[in-house]
């Protein structure tokens, strides 16, 4: 029996984000895909100054006191570190001529924090290619692996931390609005720096 979609009142606050931000991610991914990341190491290299610019904006969220109240570990999250290791085992260079870093903060950053966390679900498909021109946990894509507690328990977990913050129609607005800005801004930072 062929299933009824749920209306935009029945999904859960994750769920809405997903679907709110199906369209701008698959174009994203096809933009990833386009500028051909894993073909050589230098192209990886762009990449990673792409990642470098979104992890770093994402930063001062995961540190955030208040977002660590509603979202505990939220601290041990970030990727930031991993990028600039990634980085360094590439002696990758962070780029110059890219978007200013938005300074962000209160409920729309959490949009961001979806973002930046759900990168990780399909970062397991860019793991594996990145497997092809040699790199791994250990060198240059450390911030492609997979959480400890494995990708999509991890995954499962955050997006239920999401559902029990229990926002209000206007604050889930903002959160949308937020998710809609993290993507426009790594697209933005991608074609900075592959030009
Ligand atoms: C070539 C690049 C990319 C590929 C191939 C890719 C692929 C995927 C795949 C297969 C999923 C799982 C979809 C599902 O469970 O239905 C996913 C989820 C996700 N990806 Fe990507 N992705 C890419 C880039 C990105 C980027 C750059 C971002 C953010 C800046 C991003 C953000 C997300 C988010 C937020 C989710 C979670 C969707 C959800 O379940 O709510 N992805 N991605």
């Amino acid at each position: 029996m062929e299933q009824t979609p749920k209306t935009t009142q029945e999904l859960t606050f994750s769920e809405r984000l997903k679907e709110s931000t199906r369209q701008t991610h698959d174009k994203v991914d096809e933009m990833v895909m386009s500028k051909e990341p894993f073909a050589n190491t230098d192209n990886y290299s762009k990449f990673l100054q792409a990642q470098h610019e979104f992890h770093e904006t994402l930063r001062p969220l995961y540190l955030d006191e208040l977002l660590n109240k509603h979202l505990p570990g939220l601290n041990e999250l970030g990727r930031a570190d991993n990028v600039i290791k990634d980085m360094k085992d590439l002696k990758a260079d962070p780029a110059t001529d890219v978007p200013a870093r938005p300074a962000l903060a209160g409920i729309e950053g959490i949009g961001w924090l979806y973002c930046g966390e759900g990168s990780n679900v399909g970062a397991a498909i860019l793991y594996r290619h990145a497997g092809k021109i040699e790199l791994n946990d250990e060198f240059g894509a450390s911030h492609l692996a997979a959480h400890s507690d494995g990708r999509m328990r991890h995954w499962r977990e955050f997006k239920a931390k999401l559902d029990a913050l229990e926002l209000s129609e206007d604050e889930q607005a903002q959160a949308l609005k937020g998710a809609q800005e993290a993507f426009a801004y790594f697209k933005s930072v991608l074609q900075a720096v592959y030009g």
